[in-house]
């Protein structure tokens, strides 16, 4: 196929991508095999799993297809300077030898996240302020002029990674944290994180294949989630194109516009013939789902229903449940432990054995009161919150759990 034209010569699919390059996908602790398995979809090659990150190799196309569609990813890092500091100097030296002027305009825009790790460098703040100040230094020298910080919409968004006397400089692809994917028009209290949700529906092992419930939605991101994948609707489908690597000299408009189209056309092509249902007490949530779902052109794909978990069955057949119940300090630990052994009758009384529950929480004393034996425990972390997520195989013979 054709898809560009470079100083007057037709370029082929093969030659305009280029050549292969190392790459860190950032995520969340738990998540860093789903992720790997999604960078395997997007062509990433060469992969390994790191803490809360995976490192790959791949080219253009690869960056573009996993900032584009890899759901549990955080952000697409492509490292470009590595280097050894055993002092600030030596960092400072080092980073005002890179030609930033051909990478970033004098008139542009950019900010440093620091992460630092041992006894060299034990502030990151301070190892960022010195990184910024040799890239401004070497600016001032040459144009007498410098690019400025913009913490919020930086044009060229730079990590810096440092552990013991190891520097690395990555540029960040993606800009926005990719969880930010552009259908929230109004959050719930407590939403659970989009990288989290669909890592969470994905560790369940969901292969749209069943119907979809989360007996408390709130503001609906487990059920955008789901439904962006039975659609198959790319996980960025909806962030208007907001991407770092649109700013980056080296943007193949071409080679992009190939990605997206590709993975556009791939929308709706699963057949799900399945249910995906919401349900919450609170009725202002629940409008919150609604405005959310709407603005996603999801509210035909969702069913929502008001009020309490006891009162509502799940969709009739094989029924996936995901959830993200209350837990932490807005509610009182009586009533939270009350919360709890309701949902553990519920599980027995209303869904039964054509139905399976993946439960998400941090209260690990509440969780004691559902009265069941969870089949798997998966640490996760919902912000600082150290969580478990519960998988409940449900037998309904003996309304009990079959671990029980
Ligand atoms: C942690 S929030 C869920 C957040 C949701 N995952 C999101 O992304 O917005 C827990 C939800 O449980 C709901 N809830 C609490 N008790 C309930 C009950 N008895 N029945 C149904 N929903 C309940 C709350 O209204 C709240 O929206």
């Amino acid at each position: 196929m054709i898809i560009q034209k470079a100083n007057g010569r037709v370029l082929k699919n093969e030659e305009a991508r280029g050549a292969e390059f190392k790459m860190v996908a950032k995520t969340m602790h738990g998540l860093e095999e789903i992720l790997a398995d999604e960078l395997r979809d997007c062509g990433a090659k060469n992969i390994e799993l790191l803490s809360r990150a995976v490192e790959f190799s791949g080219d253009m196309r690869v960056l573009y297809r996993a900032n584009y569609t890899c759901r549990t990813a955080l952000a697409i890092l492509k490292p470009f300077a590595e280097f050894e500091a055993n002092n600030e100097q030596e960092l400072y030296d080092n980073v005002y030898r890179i030609k930033w002027e051909k990478m970033l305009d004098v008139d542009g825009t950019f900010m440093i996240d620091s992460t630092t790790s041992g006894d060299i460098f034990t502030h990151s703040y301070y190892a960022a302020l010195k990184t910024k100040d040799a890239i401004v230094d070497r600016f001032r020298r040459m144009f007498n002029q410098r690019p400025n910080i913009d913490t919020e919409n930086a044009d060229f968004k730079l990590n810096l990674h440092i552990a013991d006397n190891r520097v690395t400089l990555l540029l960040n692809s993606s800009g926005e944290s990719l969880h930010k994917r552009g259908y929230r028009q109004a959050v719930g209290l407590a939403p659970i994180n989009e990288v989290l949700a669909a890592g969470m529906i994905k560790l369940a092992g969901w292969k749209c294949d069943c119907n979809f419930y989360d007996p408390m939605c709130g503001s609906g991101t487990l059920l955008i989630e789901a439904a962006m994948m039975a659609n198959n609707i790319p996980a960025q489908y909806y962030r208007q194109e907001n991407f770092a690597f649109k700013r980056w000299r080296d943007f193949n408009i071409g080679e992009w516009k190939y990605v997206k189209e590709s993975e556009d056309r791939k929308i709706g092509s699963l057949d799900f013939d399945y249910e995906i249902w919401g349900n919450d007490i609170d009725m202002d949530v629940l409008r919150q789902a609604e405005m959310n779902l709407r603005h996603a052109k999801l509210h035909k794909d969702i069913i929502l229903y008001h009020g309490s978990f006891e009162d509502q069955e799940p969709p009739e057949g094989r029924t996936l449940i995901v959830t993200n119940p209350p837990y932490g300090e807005r509610i009182k630990v009586d009533d939270l432990n009350e919360l709890y052994t309701k949902l553990g009758d519920t599980f027995k009384r209303l869904y039964g054995e054509r139905c399976e529950v993946w439960l998400i929480s941090s209260d690990f004393n509440a969780i004691k009161h559902i009265g069941l034996h969870p089949s798997k425990k998966i640490q996760l972390f919902n912000g600082s919150l150290d969580c478990r997520l519960l998988k409940y195989e449900l037998y309904s013979g003996s309304k009990k759990s079959k671990t029980d």
